[in-house]
């Protein structure tokens, strides 16, 4: 596994990560977000967690069935750090660094709130892990769709038809009421870089509320651009003869 490191080239994307609960519509954003970016000239790379690369998505297969729940949050939590490490390594960091934007369907929050939630979670290790994982890659924008978990849960049992739920889906309402909770505080603590959606609404009506949001990133970092260029441009005509 390679690792990325804080001391690589300059970062130029932008870093937009989607989290909330299960049914919240987070792919479907993700998706209709990448289609309209690309339609709009920019490079942009859709991804999601656990997996995104060849390793992490082997992973994800052990996480989601269950194999790994009865280690605990932290083993939990270890694994989808590894699987992180990889993830950012091989998809994320490369693609920031060429300038494009990438979109992730969950990253480090959802492991705070559903490792972190566990009343057994040593928070700690948990906060000392996601530093030591992210090592400095924190999100630029991170889209938190809020919905009740009832009403998220029963679109994701629509969607999933007959097929089984996973080791998530099948936990009780109150657990995954007390993660909307657990998310909705995390945006509430990083003001900067979490915003809250009302995920109720029409799929249309998110996406273009979710599109706003995203504009106004795209533009700070163009007008942060125009500023570095223009004080390079500038900076020989005030050195002294
Ligand atoms: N705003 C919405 N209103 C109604 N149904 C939605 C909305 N967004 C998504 N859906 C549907 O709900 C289901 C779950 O959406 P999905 O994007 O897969 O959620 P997530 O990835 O957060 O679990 C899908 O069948 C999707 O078509
Ligand atoms: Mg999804």
């Amino acid at each position: 596994m390679t690792r990325h490191s804080d001391q690589g080239p300059p970062r130029r994307g932008l870093f937009i990560t989607f989290e909330g609960g299960e049914g919240s519509g987070k792919s479907t954003q993700v998706e209709g977000l990448r289609d309209r970016l690309r339609a709009q000239g920019h490079v942009v790379v859709a991804t999601r967690e656990p997996g995104g690369s060849i390793g992490a998505e082997a992973v994800r297969h052990v996480l989601l069935s269950g194999a790994a729940e009865a280690l605990g949050p932290e083993a939990e939590a270890v694994l989808l750090s590894a699987a992180r490490a990889d993830h950012i390594a091989s998809v994320i960091a490369p693609a920031l660094a060429r300038g494009e934007i990438v979109l992730s369907d969950r990253f480090h929050d959802s492991t705070r709130v559903y490792q972190g939630q566990d009343p057994k979670a040593d928070q700690t290790f948990l906060g000392n892990l996601e530093r030591a994982t992210l090592g400095g890659l924190y999100p630029d924008l991170t889209i938190i769709l809020d919905i009740p978990a009832v009403e998220g849960l029963a679109r994701a049992a629509k969607r999933r038809g007959r097929r089984a739920a996973d080791r998530f889906e099948k936990e009780a309402v109150s657990r995954h009421e007390a993660r909307r909770r657990a998310f909705l505080e995390i945006a509430q603590a990083e003001p900067e870089r979490c915003v809250v959606v009302d995920a109720r609404q029409p799929a249309d009506a998110v996406a273009a509320e979710i599109a706003a949001l995203v504009e106004d990133r795209l533009d700070a970092a163009r007008m942060d651009r125009v500023g570095d260029a223009f004080a390079a441009d500038t900076a020989p005509l005030v050195e002294p003869r």
